[in-house]
C-alpha cells in the first residue's frame, strides 16, 4: 500500500454501481482508505446483502493487521446502500462501475452514469475485457469515463489499470489516479487503449508458455506451478521483470541483455512479432532504469532484494504453518 489509509474529511466521495464480488470488494478498499461509499444494485436486495458479507472481511483484515489500525467498525460505517442510481451518483466525485461483463450492459449503464453524474465526476469500469471506446463513445461527456481494472481482491492486490479512451480528458486520468491512489492503490497507466491492457497479457503469455511446456510433455504442471512459486514470483512479487534484470547482471540492465539476450530470443523462435531489445534499451528503457536506480546503486538494491525475499521467504512459512498451504 502507498498511502496513509486513515479516515480523512477531505475524501473523495465514492459511488459503487454493481455490489458483486468486485462492488463489494471496492467498497472495502475504498472505505479502508477513509472515503465515503455509497453502494447501489437493481437486484432487489443485492447492495444490502453485499454490505452484510463486509464485516467478516473486514474482521479479516484486521487479524492480519490490514486496517491501518482502524477498528473494523470504523470502516464498516463509511459504508451505506443507496436505493437508486439517482442517488447512490448524489455527490460522488468518483464512480467505480462493477455491472456484468456484458457490452450491452456497460453501454447502457454508463450513458445512465454519465446522464446523472456530476461534470466533474470521474467514471470508471472495472471492466476485463472492454477497451473503453467501445462503451463509452456515445455517453454524454465521455470525456469524464475511463477504465479501472482491478486485480480481485483490491484490498489485497492493489494494482489497478488505468485506461483511457481515445476522448478521455488527461484530467480524468489524473484525478482517477489521485483517488486510487488515495486509497492505497498502485496505479498501471496506458499510455493508449490496448485489449486485453497489460496485466492479462503479461500473464497470457506466461500461460501460453506454460501450457505448451506441459502439453509437449517437458514437464510435468507440478514442477512447472513451482517453477514459478519457487523462483520467478517471489520476485516478481515484489519488483516487475525489468528490476528483476537490471540486478541479475553486475552491470545493469545493457549487460543483462548482452549476456541473455541470445538465449531468451532462441527461446522464443516462434514469436510472431520479434523484438528487438537493444533498440529497446536504446530507446529509453536503459535510461529510465538508471533514472530510478543509477548504475552505483546496483549493489546496494542487490542486498535490498536478498532482504526483500528473505522477509517473504519467513513469511510463506509462517503463513503456511498459521493458514495451511
Ligand atoms: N471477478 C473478477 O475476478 C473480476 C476482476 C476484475 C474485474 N472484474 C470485472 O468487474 C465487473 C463485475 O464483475 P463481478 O465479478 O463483480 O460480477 P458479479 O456478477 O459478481 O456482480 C455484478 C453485479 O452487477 C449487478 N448488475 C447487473 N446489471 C446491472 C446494471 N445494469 N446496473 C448495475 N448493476 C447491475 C448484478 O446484480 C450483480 O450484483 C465485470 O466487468 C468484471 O469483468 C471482475
Amino acid at each position: 500500500m502507498t498511502a496513509d489509509m486513515t479516515a480523512d474529511m477531505t475524501a473523495e466521495k465514492i459511488a459503487l454501481v454493481g455490489a458483486g464480488l468486485i462492488g463489494r470488494a471496492w467498497a472495502v478498499a475504498f472505505a479502508r482508505g477513509g472515503c465515503p461509499v455509497a453502494l447501489w444494485d437493481p437486484q432487489p436486495g443485492a447492495a444490502q446483502a453485499a454490505l452484510d458479507l463486509v464485516p467478516d472481511m473486514l474482521d479479516d483484515l484486521a487479524r492480519q493487521d490490514l486496517l491501518s489500525g482502524q477498528a473494523p467498525a470504523e470502516v464498516l460505517a463509511r459504508i451505506e446502500a443507496r436505493p437508486t442510481l439517482a442517488a447512490v451518483l448524489d455527490g460522488a466525485g468518483y464512480v467505480q462501475e462493477s455491472v456484468p461483463e456484458v457490452l450491452e450492459t456497460k453501454v447502457e449503464i454508463t450513458a445512465e452514469i454519465a446522464r446523472l453524474a456530476g461534470p466533474e465526476t470521474v467514471i470508471a469500469s472495472s471492466t476485463s475485457g472492454f477497451v473503453p471506446s467501445a462503451f463509452t463513445e456515445t455517453a454524454p461527456g465521455r470525456e469524464r469515463c475511463l477504465v479501472a481494472h482491478p486485480i480481485n481482491p483490491p484490498y489485497l492486490l492493489p494494482a489497478v489499470e488505468v485506461v483511457p479512451a481515445p476522448w478521455t480528458a488527461q484530467a480524468t486520468v489524473d484525478r482517477a489516479c489521485e483517488v486510487l491512489e488515495s486509497v492505497g492503490q498502485e496505479t498501471v497507466v496506458l499510455r493508449k487503449e490496448l485489449d486485453g491492457f497489460v496485466l492479462n497479457r503479461l500473464q497470457a503469455a506466461v500461460l501460453c508458455e506454460a501450457f505448451r511446456l506441459v502439453a509437449e510433455g517437458y514437464v510435468s504442471a507440478a514442477d512447472l506451478d513451482r517453477a514459478m512459486a519457487g523462483g520467478l514470483g517471489p520476485r516478481w512479487s515484489f519488483m516487475g521483470p525489468f528490476e528483476t534484470i537490471d540486478l541479475n547482471a553486475p552491470q545493469g540492465i545493457r549487460q543483462y541483455v548482452e549476456r541473455y539476450e541470445p538465449l531468451c530470443q532462441r527461446l522464443v523462435p516462434d514469436r510472431k512479432v520479434p523484438c528487438d531489445w537493444t533498440a529497446a534499451l536504446d530507446a529509453g528503457l536503459e535510461a529510465a532504469r538508471r533514472d530510478t536506480l543509477p548504475r552505483d546503486g546496483l549493489g546496494a538494491r542487490q542486498a535490498w532484494r536478498d532482504r526483500r525475499l528473505m522477509a517473504l521467504a519467513a513469511h510463506k512459512h509462517k503463513a503456511a504453518r498459521d493458514i495451511g498451504d
